[in-house]
């Protein structure tokens, strides 16, 4: 798909499809096409009772009255709260309507009200990853019939403005950069995970690596140094599986010296079955996203030479099976984390926070990060409390957390502060070892298992993001098909690049 940026009169575009956005009520004031098309319109709205109201649609003919050869004018109800989150629905739903009509070539009038609230750069930005998001499909194990009836965007001319093209050009390359590192994500979660096994996502690394012109170099860790650097959490959660596990650990640099260093840390469970607590058959068929954790660090490493944030950004994935097998983690099971601390495993199927145990203290002991941030898909009880839409944000450091949300809402992605209540702790207590990996009862599971999580970050400023709801759809959405979101993604580059 290639974004072009273009100061031309709207009605004097040559085009499929242009697109206008319309708040409730701006049909009747409509400009910037001949009166004769004006009163076309006008005629339709009132005919189609289009008010501008949020979801409606109207497609007019240009007629040969203007260029575009048709117009859709998306109404975004009224303006309130202008932002990119806003921004980003409205236009991935007019993709998807527009993709009814099968353009090839579009054009998409900025609305003021964006221009306005947000600069053009960002505009620009948001348009991009809107556009390319929503018409973002996994068509690759298709039949040819399949891949033939869905016809591609080739163009998308975006108008704005002659004062504010140049803003606008500085958003191109970002949204085109980050665009493709959320497609990354999205693709490696929707492989199939007999493909995108420990090894799968070691080779990525590298191959990331490879193509980083220098700025990011990639280290595998293999099993042996697995256990003589003491994470023995992490390597009771491999066990029961056929394929070795893996720590993929990724390196960036950027040019000048970087005053700050940020260790994110996916999620890297390439298909969780539960181990010896078996998950039923129904829970288990969507049990190879909780890898997107790992997919979304992979995303994000892809675009960070390109994009050059001025920090050091190290990424760490525990990336292994959860697997039933005559070797295979048992309830009862006692392991020691790499910090030291004593597990009693009681459910094999909690096993995200036994590889992360690992992780965060590499990150805490090794790395001596200023920052951890990890992406878990881990707990249903996120999904209970929050729903499919929306990621739990829990943390040690107030400032970090409130950095985190900010930049949630400058990428349109959505999250929401959860508290760790240090009284909770009690429930996580257990007879024989320093900690247990379930707590005692059914409620608040995704707090206790950041609490979990909590014991091995040591003093480091600390966010974890419980990613289990937004990671994946389980329908068809306008930013999103079914299947993998690549959350997380825009999040991070946004948080990153904004340091
Ligand atoms: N990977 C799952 C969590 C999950 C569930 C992610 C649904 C996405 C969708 C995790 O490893 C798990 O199984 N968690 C258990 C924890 C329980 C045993 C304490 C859960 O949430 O049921
Ligand atoms: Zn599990
Ligand atoms: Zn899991």
């Amino acid at each position: 798909m290639k974004f072009l940026l273009k100061p031309t009169e709207p009605s004097k575009l040559s085009t499929d499809l242009l697109i206008q956005f319309v708040s409730e009520g701006e049909i009747r004031k409509l400009k910037g096409f001949s009166q004769e098309f004006i009163s076309i319109v006008k005629d339709a709205a009132q005919r189609e009772i289009f008010e501008g109201k949020e979801g409606q649609f109207l497609i007019v003919s240009g007629l040969g009255k203007i260029e575009p050869y048709k117009v859709l004018f998306v109404g975004t109800g009224k303006i309130e709260n202008v932002d990119y989150y806003n921004l980003n629905k409205f236009v991935s739903l007019a993709i998807k309507k527009a993709q009814s009509l099968k353009p090839v070539k579009i054009s998409i009038s900025v609305a003021d009200f964006w221009i306005n609230k947000l600069s053009a750069r960002e505009t620009v930005k948001g348009i991009i990853e809107a556009v390319s998001l929503s018409a973002y499909k996994f068509l690759k194990f298709k039949g040819e019939e399949e891949k033939s009836k869905s016809r591609p965007i080739e163009e998308v001319v975006i108008h704005l403005p002659p004062n504010k093209l140049a803003g606008g050009e500085s958003g191109l390359a970002p949204g085109k950069i980050t665009a493709d590192a959320v497609i990354f994500a999205r693709d490696l979660v929707n492989e199939p995970p007999e493909l995108t096994s420990p090894e799968f996502l070691a080779n990525t690394a590298l191959l990331i690596a490879k193509k980083s012109k220098g700025s990011v170099s990639v280290k595998i860790i293999e099993k042996g140094e697995i256990a003589k650097l003491g994470m023995g959490s992490f390597l009771g959660v491999a066990e029961g599986s056929d394929k070795p596990p893996k720590f993929i650990h990724l390196s960036y640099k950027p040019s000048a010296v970087a005053k700050k260093k940020v260790v994110i840390i996916g999620k890297g469970i390439t298909f969780d079955a539960g181990g010896l607590s078996l998950k039923p058959a129904e829970f288990m068929e969507t049990m190879k996203l909780d890898m997107s954790g790992a997919a979304a660090v992979l995303g994000i490493f892809s675009a960070l030479s390109a994009l050059g944030p001025k920090v050091e950004v190290v990424g760490l994935i525990a990336a292994c099976e959860n697997m039933p097998s005559g070797r295979a983690l048992k309830p009862g099971d006692i392991l020691r984390a790499m910090n030291g601390k004593t597990i009693e495993v009681l459910n094999t199927d909690a096993e995200g926070r036994l590889t992360l145990a690992d992780a965060i203290s590499f990150a805490n002991m090794k790395e001596k990060a200023d920052e951890i941030i990890d992406l878990a898909t881990l707990t249903g009880a996120c999904m209970v409390a929050l729903g499919q839409e929306i990621a739990g944000a829990f943390g040690n450091d107030d400032k970090l957390l409130s950095k985190i949300e900010d930049a949630a809402r400058s990428a349109a992605e959505r999250v929401w502060r959860l508290p760790l209540p240090d009284d909770y702790k009690e429930l996580l207590k257990s007879h024989i070892a320093d900690i247990k990996n379930v707590q005692a009862g059914r409620y608040g599971g995704a707090i206790t298992a950041s609490l979990f999580l909590s014991e091995f970050v040591g003093k480091t400023p600390w966010v974890h993001l419980d990613i289990a709801g937004p990671a994946y759809e389980e329908k068809d959405t306008p930013i999103a098909p079914y299947g993998g979101t690549g959350f997380g993604v825009r999040l991070l580059l946004s948080y990153l690049t904004g340091l």
